[in-house]
């Protein structure tokens, strides 16, 4: 039997805290990267190369993209993934303020105060990685609007336990999803698959400590707390999910916006890839009970559902 399934019997299904942040601590001490000195950030790009897998495209298989050229088809590429890789600074930066939120409670000699300093130590290194590669690819900055970096501010703020586990873990999966795709896909830009490698490894932990945080917190919330985080998680489920596309990319390539966000926002394909990298995260969360009221909406909305 596995530690983790031994630890599981003994507390009723979830493993033990201590346990596992102690393992995460002893993962993290083998396998965590500098991006500093792992890239070579003077490495020239490819210019024959996608930067992502050409069918996760917003665009791929719309009219649009068969009137793009080769040339400006693999530039969206290029601006996409930095529109994730913005996507990803957003919500590390939320995360690293929940998660200082979260260690103000805890003992400081536990190991899962420990393992919350390391997560956060992670993020700034992952934000940093982002940020230089967004440079190298000459993109603008790119980010959630005004109102969603508004509505950011008011959740990193107020997130409860099962909020802030519960909606780091919905953003990780998904960016975790799609970076194994891009890792594993050899026609692409090596610098590219070079970030998702540092980024899945370090996130397998995150995404172990959110989960089993997320299943040790929601049960504590009464029937009110519930409804509360169903909503919240719902809204930031919303708004992560319908802003991991700049409209700015589609400028960037010289297509014309709207007719780009209309022919992405009816983009089977894209809607598939979008359902693709949150299925896994959506199947946790309804065995949970988290998507469900009002909110069931939101998720419908986001085109995850
Ligand atoms: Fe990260
Ligand atoms: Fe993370």
């Amino acid at each position: 039997m596995s530690v983790t399934s031994a630890n599981e019997l003994r507390t009723g299904g979830v493993p033990d805290r201590e346990e596992t942040a102690r393992r995460l601590l002893r993962t993290s001490a083998k396998h965590s990267y500098d991006p500093a000195t792992e890239i070579d950030w003077d490495a020239p790009l490819a210019p024959d190369r996608y930067f992502i897998p050409a069918r996760y495209s917003s665009l791929y298989g719309t009219a649009l993209w068969n009137r793009m050229s080769e040339e400006q088809r693999i530039a969206l590429t290029k601006h996409e993934v930095a529109s994730l890789y913005s996507v990803g600074i957003w919500f590390e930066t939320i995360l690293m303020q929940m998660l200082i939120r979260h260690v103000y409670d805890c003992s400081s000699g536990s190991a899962h105060a420990r393992y919350a300093w390391t997560e956060i130590a992670d993020e700034c290194r992952h934000s940093v990685m982002f940020s230089r590669m967004a440079e190298k690819f000459g993109a603008p900055a790119y980010g959630p609007d005004w109102l969603v970096h508004q509505l950011g501010r008011l959740f990193k703020t107020i997130s409860n336990g099962t909020l802030t586990f519960g909606g780091a873990m919905y953003v990780e999966e998904i960016l975790d999803v799609l970076q194994r795709e891009q890792m594993a896909d050899e026609s692409l830009q090596p610098v590219v698959r070079k970030v998702a490698r540092i980024h899945v490894i370090e996130e397998a932990r995150h995404i172990r400590y959110a989960r089993e945080e997320t299943l040790r917190q929601w049960p504590r919330l009464g029937p009110l707390g519930r409804a509360y985080s169903r909503f919240i998680l719902a809204a930031v489920v919303y708004c992560a999910t319908t802003r991991l596309i700049d409209p700015k990319v589609y400028a960037a390539v010289g297509l014309d916006v709207a007719e780009a966000v209309a022919a992405a926002a009816a983009n089977p394909h894209w809607r598939q890839t979008k359902r693709f990298a949150a299925r896994k995260v959506v199947a946790f969360f309804t065995e949970l009970g988290l998507i469900a009221g009002p909110g069931k909406f939101l998720w419908r909305r986001a085109g995850v559902l």
